[in-house]
């Protein structure tokens, strides 16, 4: 038995939580943004407390243990060598996602990704006048695939960047070492920087999966590469603004740098602590919640193959806590507030740029009953 109990989590109505706030004074479940109803590691709490103790709040910087605990985690985890001179802090990634854009394009040039993807990948480069195209993802009929016919289509001479989501939300899914060789050589070819959000590196579901961080395939690679990470999601730290970049080249470094100057908040001295505490003392709970999720996500796949006819999960959840599920034969215009209308929150598949009323996410970052409510309520929802 885990010596974490991640079966009750604490009450989160009337606090400052958006997840739960956005259903305030209503019978909804809220499984739509991406955090987790769990307290966090014990080791993040009491390293907070220590540190709350102080009562000193000045400006911060990490402090050498902050930094090796990350470079650790690394190496260990990845077989990633990283120098400590290659991270730059954010206090988030979509902040890295829109810093990337004003960095690596001008105005008027373009961003390629895959969609449906996590929705600042679309939205980041449109907000400082870069364009987004999105190449679709396929289905070889097993699962999630890229038209690399399509991809290469879609690269015109403004193509700048590539933006890629390893793992990938919301189709939960694990790059294998052979597509991520195939991108990489796709991106020196077009001579595209490539933006690699690993914010969900550290939950991978499936054991026989390894994360391969994009900037380990070599080291030319690696020079084109901007990778982004955090704490956040895996600990359940995100409200703590706590994310760094990865940057290899000096260069790519300097430019990033230059982007983030006087517009970028610096992280947090109770960020600091968090980080520190999750990557050197957090393994325990994280394998714990891992054994958790991955019980959650089996629930759901047998309960929705049994009991909810015209909901399909279309390919395996390797990884993230999120469900990608396809409701198109259910034949609702706005599912997303059909199921609100019966009790539970989801996020609308159109905002990862899916087509209206095909598709929508659900957060397993919850202890089990939520999951057993929440699926009671959408058998009951479905239109007989
Ligand atoms: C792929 C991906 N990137 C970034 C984020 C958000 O990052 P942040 O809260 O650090 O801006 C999320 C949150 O769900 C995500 O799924």
């Amino acid at each position: 038995m885990s010596t974490f109990d991640f079966d009750h989590g604490p009450e989160r109505r009337g606090t400052d939580s958006q997840k739960w706030q956005k259903y305030a004074g209503r019978d909804v479940l809220p499984l739509w943004v991406a955090d987790m109803d769990f307290t966090s590691s014990p080791a993040i709490i009491e390293a907070l407390r220590r540190r709350v103790g102080h009562g000193v709040f000045g400006y911060a910087r990490p402090v050498p243990s902050t930094t090796e605990a990350i470079v650790e985690a690394m190496a260990k985890r990845y077989g990633w060598t990283i120098d400590p001179a290659w991270i730059v802090w954010l206090p988030g990634l979509v902040v890295g996602l829109n810093v990337v854009a004003q960095a690596f394009a001008q105005p008027g040039e373009e961003v390629l990704t895959l969609s449906p993807v996590y929705a600042p990948f679309m939205s980041a480069p449109k907000n400082s006048a870069r364009a987004s195209v999105s190449v679709p993802w396929a289905h070889d009929g097993q699962g999630w695939a890229i038209d690399w016919d399509a991809l290469e289509r879609a690269v015109t001479p403004k193509t700048r960047l590539f933006y890629l989501c390893n793992p990938h939300n919301p189709l939960a899914r694990v790059w294998r070492r052979a597509e991520l060789v195939r991108l990489a050589e796709f991106c020196e070819r077009h001579n595209l920087v490539l933006c690699s959000d690993e914010i969900h590196c550290d939950l991978i579901l499936d054991p026989a999966l390894p994360h391969i961080p994009t900037s380990v395939l070599s080291p030319e690679i690696a020079a084109r590469t901007i990778t982004l990470m955090a704490p956040s999601k895996t600990y359940n730290v995100p409200g703590l603004g706590t994310s760094f970049a990865i940057v290899p080249d000096a260069m790519r470094r300097a430019r990033f740098l230059r982007a983030t100057a006087g517009i970028v908040a610096e992280v947090t001295c109770l960020g600091f602590t968090a980080c520190e505490a999750a990557y050197r003392d957090g393994e325990p709970w994280r394998q714990a919640l891992l054994a958790y999720l991955r019980g959650n996500r089996d629930y759901l796949l047998d309960v929705i193959a049994r009991e909810l006819p015209g909901v399909r999960v279309e390919a395996p959840v390797e990884a993230t806590y999120l469900l990608w599920m396809n409701v198109s034969a259910l034949g609702l215009d706005n599912p997303t507030a059909h199921f609100e209308k019966h009790g539970v929150g989801l996020s609308d598949g159109a905002m990862f740029g899916a087509a209206k009323g095909s598709h929508v996410r659900l957060n397993f970052g919850c202890p089990r009953a939520t999951l057993v409510e929440a699926m009671q309520r959408m058998k009951a929802a479905l239109p007989s």
